[in-house]
């Protein structure tokens, strides 16, 4: 998804800052990427594909300048050339503009412009932005005003900065995209995400919906729609830019599969008392009991829900899951007794926030289960639960999966009032269960076994169904191959169809009472010549019925899946890596979606 970085400094860093910035955004997907300089004129460069070609492009001599934007491009409108790269700049390049999100009333804007006189070079939405600021700047307006006469005149979502030559100030304006500004000591920063500038600076302050920044080498003034300058508060991040490194692997995904017990023991931290039986999420002591929950979300984080949505009927709490772009607040019985809860790893993903945003709209009580501090879903929710992952930079999302397991497993525990013991130690003894898989997993030879295979399928029961969904979801995202996961009962009503030799079927069998049937689910599937691989914590028995085992370790019926989840992330992994894929940056996926 689309990235921003801005600077203004008077230590000669700003080409430096941009391109290390465009770096830390590419974890977000994109598909071109440019810079735009203001000195005495305008600089703009930008290139389609990876950052490192436009790194290729740019003069030998450096960057220079005072002010600076750059910009990574995920295609919304019009494919990803150099023309449709951003910057974009007006007719008589008075201005360069990059922007994050969706104008909806470009088309409009852009045939008034055009009757104008004004001349457009791409297919972009965002190109109406400098041609209004250009409009309004021949009026005689300052740049400033210029600025907030065109964000004045958008419909949509925005996150957008701008530079103006002859000038050090970069503008900036938010409206339902994300953006955040960095202090610095010699200069100030501004990103659609943190580690765009985290090697610089901790120091951040988040701009809100509505508001706008003048960010210059000597400060940053925040101001209303109105223009009154707001007071804004300065919060400092936690990750260090050691954090954001692959720490020696060849991939961020198989670190921060790695990761995994740390995370956990994150997300459990000072939550979860083994004595009593007790669970306690401070950010939730506000929380007052609700009626019926529901959950809103997409892909790996909509899985999460599925999972969690079990964990709190089980404890007598009813729970729905909407996938969060079908979520309808006219057509469902949401009012003010409904939680609902919007599990989102990042905080920003726009069909998620639609329907959170949606929710609060009718009064429901919202609330953020997420891993980004000051992101958009934790600011507008009513309530907010970290799920404390630290940072996950592989699209594809293993490690806040997990988290999201077993926050959501607190969750129902804090919504229920009370918690087994028994289910309180489990949540304890999870993190080193999770190594345990990490260190003895035969997943790369599972793999290696499985890599030249036509399809994958990926069955399982109760808590294992959204199991299987996530890891056909983390199969067919980084391997490119197609993969299926189903509730182990409806293999029989259609998709057995597909099954055959070349077709590996991957079986969660683990200590419920449903494990009886999945072996016979088990049983249909060999009859059909398909090789099994079962994930499973009874290797002894259930081994008799598979080709390969993937053992886990026994964390009782509710949490074995959380085990059992590794190995079919390790399993994904390792088929990606045998065929080379581009697995931290998937063809055609973004780290963050943030249009709808
Ligand atoms: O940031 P979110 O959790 O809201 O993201 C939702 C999905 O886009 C995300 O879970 C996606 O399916 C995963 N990156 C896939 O691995």
């Amino acid at each position: 998804m689309c990235g921003i970085i801005g600077y203004t400094g008077t230590d000669g860093a700003v080409g430096d800052v941009l391109l290390t910035g465009l770096e830390g955004l590419e974890y977000r997907g994109y598909d071109s990427a440019g810079v735009a300089i203001a000195d005495e004129s305008l600089a703009v460069h930008k290139r389609e594909g990876e950052v490192a070609a436009l790194e290729a492009a740019l003069p030998d001599t450096g960057l220079g300048g005072t002010a600076g934007i750059g910009h990574t491009r995920w295609s919304t409108h019009g494919p990803p050339t150099d023309a449709n790269a951003h910057p974009h700049t007006d007719c008589a390049e008075s201005v360069a503009v990059v922007h994050n999100g969706i104008i909806e009333n470009y088309q409009t804007l852009r045939a008034d412009l055009e009757a104008g006189g004004h001349e457009f070079t791409s297919e972009t939405d965002t190109e109406v932005i400098p041609h209004l600021i250009e409009t309004a700047l021949a009026t005689g307006a300052s740049p400033e005003a210029a600025f907030r006469e065109a964000v004045s005149q958008l419909e949509g979502s925005y996150a957008v900065a701008a530079v103006f030559p002859g000038s050090e100030t970069v503008y900036a304006a938010r409206h339902e995209s994300p953006l955040v500004l960095g202090i610095g000591d010699d200069g100030h920063y501004l990103a659609s995400d943190v580690p765009a500038f985290i090697e610089y600076t901790d120091r951040v302050v988040y701009l809100e919906d509505g508001q706008f920044a003048r960010v210059n080498p000597s400060g940053i003034v925040v101001t209303d729609a109105q223009g009154a300058v707001v007071e804004t508060a300065v919060e400092q991040i936690a990750w260090d830019p050691e954090d954001a490194g692959k720490a020696g692997y060849d991939h961020y995904m198989l670190k921060e599969i790695n990761e995994q017990p740390q995370a956990l023991r994150q997300c459990l931290r000072e939550r979860v008392s083994e004595l009593d039986g007790t669970v306690t999420i401070d950010e939730l002591a506000a929380l007052e009991p609700t009626g019926p929950v529901q959950f809103v979300a997409c892909g790996t984080s909509y899985h999460a829900a599925l999972y969690g949505a079990r964990f709190l009927r089980a404890q007598g709490v009813p729970a729905q899951c909407f996938l969060a772009s079908e979520y309808t607040v006219d057509q469902l019985p949401v009012g003010e007794e409904t939680l609902v809860v919007g599990v989102t790893q990042s905080g920003e993903t726009a069909d998620t926030m639609s329907a959170l945003r949606a929710a609060n709209r009718v009064g429901a009580t919202t609330l953020a289960l997420t891993n980004t501090v000051g992101s958009s879903a934790a600011r507008e929710c009513d309530h907010v639960m970290y799920i404390r992952a630290g940072p996950e930079i592989s699209v594809a999302a293993t490690k806040t999966f997990a988290s999201q397991q077993v926050a959501l497993a607190m969750l129902a525990a804090t919504l229920a009032g009370e918690t087994p013991t028994a289910l309180c130690e489990r949540l304890r003894a999870l993190p080193d269960q999770v190594q345990q898989v990490l260190d003895m997993s035969n997943a790369r030879a599972v793999a290696e076994a499985y890599e030249a295979s036509d399809a994958y399928f990926f069955i399982g029961r109760g808590y294992n169904a959204p199991v299987a969904l996530e890891g056909a979801l983390k199969m067919k995202e980084i391997t490119y191959k197609h993969a299926e996961g189903f509730a182990a009962g409806e293999l029989k009503h259609g998709p057995l169809a597909l099954v055959g030799e070349q077709t590996p079927v991957f079986a969660m069998v683990t200590g419920d009472a449903s494990a009886s049937k999945t072996l016979g689910n088990i049983k249909e599937v060999e009859a059909r010549d398909a090789p099994v691989v079962a994930v499973t914590d009874s290797p002894a028995v259930v081994g008799q019925y598979a080709d390969h085992v993937l053992e886990v370790p026994s964390a009782g019926p509710r949490l074995t899946p959380v085990l059992a989840n590794v190995q079919l992330q390790l399993v994904a992994y390792w088929v990606a890596n045998r065929l080379g894929r581009s697995i931290d940056k998937p063809r055609n996926l973004a780290k963050s979606v943030t249009v709808e």
